[in-house]
Order: structure tokens, then C-alpha cells, then sequence
């Protein structure tokens, strides 16, 4: 259950079920929407921040607010919200993921606010505009060079404007470390193994560029000032209700598919019975299974 980088804690990154840095977005969307749901309160906490870091940066209202790779656009409703004078423009390289956004933001009543543009980065920045505040979620580790896809959206920002990314924090945690069966700390193995897959999947993204995954850093050399994390929690204690409970049942099953055969006999046969929706130790049934995860959101400031 691991969200390395946190990277995918909703749900993609971990175990997206592929060893190369295809990823299936579509297929993705349904996990992608839920786990956007259940994770909700970090950018909630988020926005509250960026609210008080736009504001001291001379930025009382934001005007303009893009979302870079929103996915189905929870977290661009949530802004949207947070940021009532805004207009929010969701962008992504999923048309599907686009149209999920549009939805959500009509049943919301935000339809006039939330728009959405198709653009596939980074050669799409080119055409998303400017902006007072740009939000991105999980969304540059899929870039090949994402310091230059941080510059990209540096440039993108308008004198004052705050750029805010949301990348790494801690891998989610469901299940204590001894489960009653099978060896104790099955969790740990899971993320070693997502981090591997991580590797491979970056690895296999066009331009792909290693680089220390310094974000601080990548802010800074992107001329920005004023650059400050914070990270924040998710804490959804046992028992989980019934929408948690199936974004982690779905989470681990698509760690489970993506790592089956690097697990040995043993830790193969726990996830199988964890994943058992019949077996009372399964995650569907057990009641100490919880949802905690954490997510650092890294930001700065161009000069007016
Ligand atoms: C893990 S999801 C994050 C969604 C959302 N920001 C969130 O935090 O829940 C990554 C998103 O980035 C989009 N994406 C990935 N690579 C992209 C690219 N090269 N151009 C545009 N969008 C991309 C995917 O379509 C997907 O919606």
C-alpha cells in the first residue's frame, strides 16, 4: 500500500498493475475518483494553507487556477470551493477523466466555475494560460523531466502567483504490522516492491530524466522564492466505512496484480486471503482495518 512519493495514493500508485509507465487512465478512473473521495481531507487542509500563502503573497483573491493532470476532478472542485472568485480550469491528457470532471462539477453547482482542457504535458503547457495559483497532484512523476515541468508551470504563473505541488509523503497504511497470519510486516514489502515498480515506471516515461527528487529544489531553479512544504494527513480511523473500505480493498488488489509474482508463497497467500471478500480476516470483513497516509505539498512564489 505504498504511495511512495505518495504518489499515487489515490490509488494509482500503488500497484497500477504495470511494469512500464503506460498507464491505463480510463481503466484507472473509477479507483482514481474513489480514492480522490476518501483522501479528500488533504487537500481540503491544503487549500487552507494555500488560501493563507496566497494572501500573504499579495494575492487576495485568486482569479485563475489551474489544475495540472486532475485526474476526475475531485481536487479541482475542492478548490473551486476553497477559492470562490476563481475560475478553475481541470487539465489532464484523459478525455474520459475530463468528462468525469464535468459532471461532478454540474451535479456540484460549479459547472459555471470548473472547466476543463484536454492537454497532454509537457508539450501542452504551452497552451493552458496563466494563472494566480497552479495546483498539481501526483501528476509530474509521470513527466519524463519534471524539473523542466516545473519550470513550465513557473513560467506559467502570473507575477505573484503561488505554484503548489503535491508530490511524495508517506505510503498508506491499512493494516497493523502482524496480521494474525501470515509474516508480520507484509505492508513494508508491498512498498519496496511499489518502489521498484516506480523506478521502472519513470524509467519508461519519454525523456525520461533521473534527477534527485529535490521539489524545494526544482521551485527554486525555477527562478520561484519563498519556497515551503507541508504535508498533510489523512486519518480515517477503524472501523472504515464502506467507501474507504472498498478504495482499500481496490488499492491493495491492484498491488496484489501488480507485484504477485516478486511476493514469495507466504506473503501471496496472506493478500489472498485479505482480498477474500468471504474470509472474515479479509479486508472487506476484519474491523481493524483503517486508512492513514500522508501527502507533502511543496510550494513557492514568483516574483511580482
Ligand atoms: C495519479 S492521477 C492524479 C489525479 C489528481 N491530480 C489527484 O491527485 O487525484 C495522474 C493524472 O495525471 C494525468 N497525466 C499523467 N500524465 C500526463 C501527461 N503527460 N499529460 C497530461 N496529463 C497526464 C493522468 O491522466 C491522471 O489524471
Amino acid at each position: 500500500m505504498t504511495d511512495q512519493q505518495q504518489t499515487h495514493q489515490h490509488g494509482h500508485r500503488h500497484g497500477h498493475g504495470h511494469d512500464d509507465a503506460h498507464m491505463d487512465w480510463d481503466v484507472m478512473a473509477p479507483l482514481l475518483e474513489l480514492g480522490a473521495e476518501v483522501t479528500s481531507p488533504i487537500v481540503d487542509q491544503a487549500a487552507v494553507w494555500l488560501r493563507e500563502r496566497t494572501e500573504a503573497a499579495g494575492l487576495p483573491k485568486v482569479r485563475r487556477l489551474l489544475d495540472i493532470g486532475s485526474g476526475p476532478g475531485v481536487g479541482a472542485c475542492q478548490l473551486a470551493r476553497a477559492f470562490p472568485e476563481a475560475e478553475v480550469v481541470a487539465v489532464d491528457g484523459t478525455p474520459a477523466l475530463l468528462e468525469r470532471t464535468q459532471a461532478r462539477a454540474a451535479g456540484l453547482g460549479l459547472a459555471e466555475r470548473v472547466r476543463t482542457h484536454l492537454a497532454d504535458l509537457p508539450d501542452g503547457l504551452a497552451t493552458v494560460g496563466d494563472a494566480d495559483l497552479i495546483w498539481s497532484s501526483m501528476a509530474l512523476h509521470h513527466i519524463g523531466d519534471q524539473e523542466s515541468a516545473v519550470a513550465g508551470l513557473g513560467q506559467a504563473l502570473r507575477p505573484g502567483g503561488l505554484l503548489a505541488i503535491a508530490e511524495g509523503g508517506l505510503p498508506m497504511r491499512v493494516l497493523p504490522r502482524d496480521i494474525g497470519f501470515g509474516r508480520p510486516g507484509l505492508h513494508s514489502r508491498l512498498d519496496a516492491l511499489n518502489e521498484d515498480w516506480f523506478n521502472e515506471m519513470r524509467a519508461g516515461l519519454p525523456g525520461a530524466k533521473e534527477a534527485v527528487e529535490d521539489w524545494p529544489g526544482f521551485l527554486a531553479a525555477a527562478g520561484l522564492t519563498d519556497v515551503r512544504s507541508r504535508t498533510f494527513l489523512v486519518d480515517l480511523p477503524a472501523p472504515l466505512g464502506a467507501d474507504a473500505r472498498a478504495y482499500v480493498q481496490a488499492q491493495l488488489a491492484r498491488q496484489h496484480e501488480a507485484a504477485e509474482e516478486r511476493l514469495d508463497a507466504e506473503d501471496r497467500a496472506a493478500l489472498g486471503r485479505l482480498l477474500d471478500p468471504e474470509d472474515p480476516q479479509g479486508l472487506m470483513r476484519r474491523p481493524d482495518v483503517f486508512l492513514l497516509s500522508a501527502r507533502t505539498v511543496h510550494t513557492a512564489v514568483k516574483p511580482a
